[in-house]
């Protein structure tokens, strides 16, 4: 979603007449889009903007703006003060921005509920904003606010416009994307409706209790959808997720993904996973393994817990001591990698039909993503939105690397 915004927000800058520069020393205006999700993150901004400060003073940026989510929480107040930001944003109000680089005209134009872009070969179409649950340890909603559908006629005419504009890859996205619904329509709807209209689609990211069976089942059933699911389930402990406020058990996680894999055989699986939550035992944590090694899960995404300011974990007691914490993450990793290392070998030797993601690199090879949703190393000069076939010749728990591009196809 950042990375939307990030681009919402360069093009609003180039319209204004700006050009895109890679180093601070080179550019007159900075805008720091932030994310707040986590401590590590608020960390990396203030060393950003430690920098820019110091280039500010030396007359080599003229203006720093701040925005997204660290703009949205009372902390952006004080970083403000601090490292002397000309302009701090939220992540509703994206349209001061405009003004900011001398767009006055531009407050329609960015709204969240409004198209984005036009794309390139893919393109991120957001159909809904904010979030609706109350996780124990998430500041989301607190900085992006409650849930807000996008209405379907939107979504599908900026679907069809990027279609027609030469985008081949469409991904929906939303905080609980399968929370959407709108007059009635319910996510898979949109879904379905986008997979008729988009060559390959994806969407993330997605809520257990939202998550609807007939959604798994077109997932496998339409060949326009790429056959990964993220799924963030965030503990295996049933205590831990009604502590987490979650509003699932980890049997009715485990019922879905079994009908994920039985709909979606040849699909991919990932999750979120939040090691060290306020009075997690050892119990929790074994729970947390058990539920890792049913779901088979292909990757994913691991956090130390976070303590963030305003949530209700950031004052519950039964803080993990950090040497527990860091034992517990490398021991859901190492059985994370384990499983996705064995899955990924049994795609070796299969040919693909490979999606050029991003083209060739230094070391000849581009990345690209099978139907499966695997992300695959592949030696050719493909363009990024371009298909190409190949066999895959080797794994690693990340990663597939195929062979020679099959030019007979
Ligand atoms: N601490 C650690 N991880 C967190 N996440 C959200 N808030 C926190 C926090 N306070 C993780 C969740 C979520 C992902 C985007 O970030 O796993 O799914
Ligand atoms: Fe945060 Fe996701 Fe929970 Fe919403 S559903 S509060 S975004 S973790």
């Amino acid at each position: 979603m950042n990375v939307h915004d990030s681009d919402r927000i360069r093009r609003m800058i180039q319209d204004a007449g700006y050009a895109e520069v890679q180093r601070y020393e080179d550019a007159d205006l900075v805008i720091l889009n932030t994310c707040y999700v986590r401590e590590n993150a608020v960390d990396r901004v203030r060393g950003h903007l430690g920098e820019l400060n110091r280039l500010r003073r030396e007359g080599r940026v003229k203006r720093v703006a701040l925005t997204g989510c660290i703009g949205a929480a009372e902390e952006s107040a004080a970083l403000r003060q601090t490292y002397d930001i000309d302009l701090v944003l939220g992540t509703h109000n994206t349209y001061e921005l405009a003004e900011f680089v001398g767009l006055p005209t531009m407050r329609e134009t960015y709204t969240p509920e409004l198209p984005g872009t036009e794309g390139g070969h893919s393109a991120f179409v957001t159909i809904m904003t904010g979030c609706n649950y109350q996780c124990s340890y998430c500041i989301v909603p607190t900085v992006r606010g409650r849930m807000i559908c996008r209405p379907m006629d939107s979504v599908i005419g900026e679907v069809e416009n990027l279609v027609a504009g030469g985008t081949g890859y469409i991904t929906l996205l939303g905080q609980t994307v399968d929370a959407w619904r709108h007059e009635g329509k319910r996510f898979c709807d949109l879904l379905e409706a986008v997979s008729e209209s988009a060559p390959r689609v994806w969407f993330t990211t997605s809520h257990p209790s939202n998550m609807e069976d007939r959604t798994l089942r077109a997932i496998g059933e339409r060949d326009s959808i790429v056959k990964r699911l993220h799924l963030p389930v965030q503990s295996g402990s049933d205590r831990m997720l009604k502590v987490m406020h979650r509003g699932y058990k980890a049997e009715r996680y485990r019922r879905k993904i079994e009908i994920f894999r039985e709909a979606v055989p040849d699909g991919t699986l990932s999750t979120d996973i939040i090691v060290g939550h306020p009075g997690e035992t050892e119990e929790d944590h074994e729970q947390t393994l058990r539920l890792v090694e049913d779901c088979a899960f292909d990757s994913a995404y691991i956090f130390k817990f976070s303590p963030r300011q305003g949530t209700e974990a950031a004052s519950l007691p039964g803080t993990v001591p950090d040497s527990i914490v860091q034992r517990r993450f490398l021991e859901v990793l190492r059985q994370i990698e384990q499983n996705a290392f064995s899955r990924n070998q049994h795609k070796v030797g299969g040919e693909e039909e490979i999606y050029i993601r991003h083209g060739r690199t230094e070391d000849g090879k581009a990345i690209g993503e099978t139907w499966s949703g695997h992300a695959v190393h592949v030696k050719t000069d493909a363009a990024p939105g371009e298909y190409v076939r190949a066999t895959i010749e080797s794994a690693g728990p990340h990663v597939l690397y195929a062979g020679e591009v099959d030019t007979s196809v």
